[in-house]
Parts: C-alpha cells; sequence; structure tokens
C-alpha cells in the first residue's frame, strides 16, 4: 500500500522561485512538460504557494492558464459530417447492440444528467457493477486521453470498449455488433451515409467512429465562458473570490485549460495519501510502480451536477470533494469559508444542455417485427 508514495515527490526540482507569482512560474514549467507527463513535480510548490501571499492576491495573468469552451471538439476530418453525427447519436442510444438490449451508452451517460448516471460505481448488464465512477461523456472528447487510467486515446476508440465489456453492455462479439445492425436497413443506409467513400461502411470500428462524432459536439457553454471573454459581471463577488483561491492555492496546476483537466495524470494523495489504495489506477495498465494511484486529472465542466465524485464515487458532495482535493493533493485545512467561495464559483462552471443532441433520437426500426407482413394470397 502506498509504496511509491514518494517518488512523485523526489523528482521535484524546486529551484528557489523568489518570484512573487511562485503559482505563474510553477505553470509556465507545467506548460513545457510533455502532455502525458508521469509524476508531475508539484506538490512541494504548491504547497509553498499556499503559505505566502496566495490567498490575498489574484493575478489575472493566471487566467491565461484557461480557455472558453469550443462548440465542438475537432477530430479527424469527416468527423463534422452531419450524417455521421446523425448515426453516432442514434448508436449512443441503442440498448439493441447490447447482450440483453437494455444497455446503451445513455444507460451510464445520460445525455440529460450531464452525461453521468448519478451512482457511486455504474450498474451495467444483469446489474453488474464495476469498480468505478462514470464519467461525464460531455468534454471528454477533448481529454488527453480517456478512462481514469487512460487506456484508450481518444473517443472513437474509447466507444468499442463498453460494448463488448461483460459487465457494460456485454455484447459477445464484435460480428454480433455487425450483424444486429445489418439485420435494420435504417441503419444500412445511415452507415452508408455516414462513410460515402467505402464500400463495406458498416463495421465494428465505424460503430467507434460515429459515437465518437456525436460525442465531439458534447459540450456546453457556461458564464465561466463569459468571464473569459472579459465580461467581468459574469462571476459573483464570491465566485471570483472561489476562482481566487483555485488559481492560488494551486489547484489550476493540475485543473487546468478548456476542461480544468483533462490534460494529465497525477496521483491521488499527491501530498496525503489516499483513503482508498484498492485501486491503484494507471498502475494497473502499465505495471510500473511510479504509476501507483496516478488518476487522469478530470475535468471540472458541470462539476456541480456530476456528482458523486473521484474514480470510486466515494464522495457525495461537492463541498466535500473540495476539501478532500485540499487535504490530499495540497496539505491544506481549508476553511469552510474558502470551501463555499470554491463551490460557488464551481457552480459557474455549470454550461447549459445543448438540446438538439440531449433528446433521444428516432431508431431505425427493426425488420421481423415492423416489416408489413407477407399477405396471404388467395
Ligand atoms: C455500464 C455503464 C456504462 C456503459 C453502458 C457505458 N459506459 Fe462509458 N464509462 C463507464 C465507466 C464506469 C467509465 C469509467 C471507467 C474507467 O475509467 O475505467 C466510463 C468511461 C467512459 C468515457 C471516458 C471519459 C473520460 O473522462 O475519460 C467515455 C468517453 C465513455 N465512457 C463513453 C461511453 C460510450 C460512448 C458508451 C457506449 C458505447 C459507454 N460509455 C457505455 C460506464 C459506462
Ligand atoms: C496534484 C494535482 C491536483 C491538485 C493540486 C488538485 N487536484 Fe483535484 N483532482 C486531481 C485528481 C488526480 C483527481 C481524481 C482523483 C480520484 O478520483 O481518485 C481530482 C479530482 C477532483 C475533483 C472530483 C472530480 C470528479 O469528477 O470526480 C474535484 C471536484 C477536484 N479535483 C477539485 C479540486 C480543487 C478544488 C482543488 C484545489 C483545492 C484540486 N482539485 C486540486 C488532481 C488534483
Amino acid at each position: 500500500m502506498g509504496l511509491a508514495l514518494g517518488a512523485g515527490l523526489a523528482m521535484v526540482g524546486c529551484e528557489g522561485q523568489d518570484d512573487s507569482s511562485q503559482a505563474e512560474a510553477m505553470l509556465g514549467k507545467a506548460e513545457v512538460a510533455p502532455p502525458a507527463a508521469q509524476a508531475q513535480p508539484v506538490a512541494p510548490v504548491l504547497a509553498a504557494v499556499a503559505t505566502g501571499e496566495a490567498r490575498k492576491e489574484f493575478n489575472p495573468r493566471l487566467l491565461r492558464r484557461f480557455k472558453p469552451a469550443r462548440e465542438v471538439i475537432p477530430g479527424d476530418k469527416d468527423t463534422e459530417m452531419p450524417a455521421r453525427i446523425a448515426l453516432g447519436r442514434m448508436l449512443y442510444h441503442e440498448t439493441r447492440i447490447s447482450r440483453d438490449q437494455q444497455v446503451s451508452c445513455n444507460s451510464c451517460h445520460s445525455l440529460e444528467r450531464y452525461g453521468v448516471d448519478g451512482k457511486k460505481t455504474s450498474t451495467g448488464f444483469e446489474g453488474k457493477t464495476g469498480g468505478r465512477n462514470a464519467p461525464t461523456v460531455f468534454h471528454a472528447a477533448g481529454h488527453f486521453e480517456q478512462f481514469w487510467d487512460g487506456r484508450a486515446a481518444d473517443v472513437e476508440a474509447q466507444a468499442l470498449g463498453p460494448i463488448l465489456n461483460p459487465i457494460e453492455m456485454a455484447a459477445p462479439s464484435a460480428e454480433f455488433v455487425v450483424k444486429t445492425l445489418r439485420d435494420m436497413p435504417g441503419y444500412v443506409s445511415a452507415f452508408k451515409a455516414a462513410f460515402p467513400a467505402e464500400k463495406d461502411p458498416l463495421t465494428f470500428p465505424n460503430v467507434g467512429r460515429a459515437i465518437g462524432s456525436f460525442e465531439r459536439q458534447l459540450t456546453t457553454r457556461a458564464r465561466w465562458d463569459d468571464y473569459l471573454e472579459g465580461k467581468a459581471t459574469a462571476l459573483t463577488d464570491k465566485e471570483v473570490e472561489g476562482l481566487k483561491l483555485f488559481t492560488n492555492l494551486g489547484c489550476m496546476v493540475c485543473h487546468t485549460g478548456e476542461y480544468l483537466g483533462g490534460s494529465m495524470y497525477e496521483k491521488a494523495g499527491t501530498v496525503e495519501p489516499w483513503p482508498n489504495q484498492v485501486d491503484q489506477g494507471r498502475y494497473t495498465i502499465t505495471q510500473r510502480d511510479g504509476d501507483r494511484m496516478m488518476f487522469k486529472v478530470p475535468g471540472l465542466r458541470n462539476i456541480a451536477e456530476t456528482a458523486p465524485y473521484f474514480h470510486d464515487g466515494s464522495v457525495g458532495t461537492l463541498e466535500e470533494a473540495v476539501a478532500t482535493m485540499g487535504k490530499h493533493q495540497l496539505g491544506l485545512d481549508l476553511a469552510r469559508e474558502e470551501v463555499e467561495s470554491i463551490v460557488a464559483w464551481l457552480h459557474s462552471l455549470t454550461g447549459k444542455l445543448p438540446a438538439q443532441y440531449v433528446t433521444p433520437p428516432e431508431l431505425p426500426k427493426a425488420v421481423a417485427s415492423d416489416a408489413p407482413r407477407t399477405p396471404v394470397s388467395g
């Protein structure tokens, strides 16, 4: 347990930063680091930032580390074809490609509920539960890698996992999925329209590509974006106070950029060991000691709507999640008012759901039950 807790800290090269804005100096370094950098050397610097003047001054230049949300998250060329997005949207809601015809992506990533299921850990095929909390699909397409442990490169690749996962949609094979879809003429024509250059477009990888195209549209725009674009009145004083704490205490070293996360792995428990060490995160994939307890830093857009929190869904409220972060990532005992201000600001990251994508589409009819019966002549 916690074998490698010192490892991340041991790499730290904390060259004396006498600059008044240590946070910014630190962030400058983070920017040149490779995006998938392991064990970012952050903790001691952050602890230093947390003492000093950090709680008092707000440096507006730090705002440059964030970005307003784009409406569409770009992918390869052709991901923007309306026919491909429309197909992906149908597949996203398609339960008939699951083993018991009951489970779709939307079962665990309900678009009406900001892309989550609200459960500690998800329930899939035959009510089986996995060990992890379902992250939101909103803005996920923009993350540098997918899953809590980064085991899929992008949303197109990611989408194929749950379809075959025995505790999620549990489809017996890729062939089963393709055959199920091929039996519905509505899908045959939808795949042709979505992949016009391909001779045989109804393939399993194309299922992933279409779902990925759809997921690239799943974005929300919040008051926070107005603020970043210069509308100072978009946030209340209390929210600005929360933002100040978030930047100055060092939360933003990990939760940065357009999604306030989704751009690096970090250890859960950088300063204080994480309470639950059962799931060792990225270590499960790489078997490298340095990857113990490393998880993708989650994005924070719409965070007020996506409880419960953390990879194991162990924390039910945003207040407790923020306090936990203060303690375990920064070694800080945040005062109640500080937690409240940060939570107030986090609410400004809640965007408006895109109505045109949230409503389920009409799905192709199954031929067997809906085809007009052959009239018995005579
Ligand atoms: C049974 C519930 C369940 C179903 C069904 C399901 N997911 Fe997930 N999804 C999860 C869980 C749990 C995770 C986190 C797993 C992990 O990180 O190991 C996840 C992770 C993801 C992620 C990664 C997000 C991120 O921030 O890293 C995306 C994207 C995603 N799912 C999309 C989909 C799509 C598309 C489908 C349908 C093809 C789908 N999911 C079906 C539960 C589900
Ligand atoms: C050293 C990097 C780091 C710092 C600093 C940090 N976080 Fe985190 N944050 C993470 C990681 C990693 C996770 C995922 C942990 C897990 O699920 O096990 C996380 C998770 C969260 C979550 C839950 C997200 C979800 O979808 O479940 C919230 C909320 C959060 N952080 C807010 C904050 C706040 C507020 C601060 C500052 C007080 C902060 N973080 C500081 C790395 C960091």
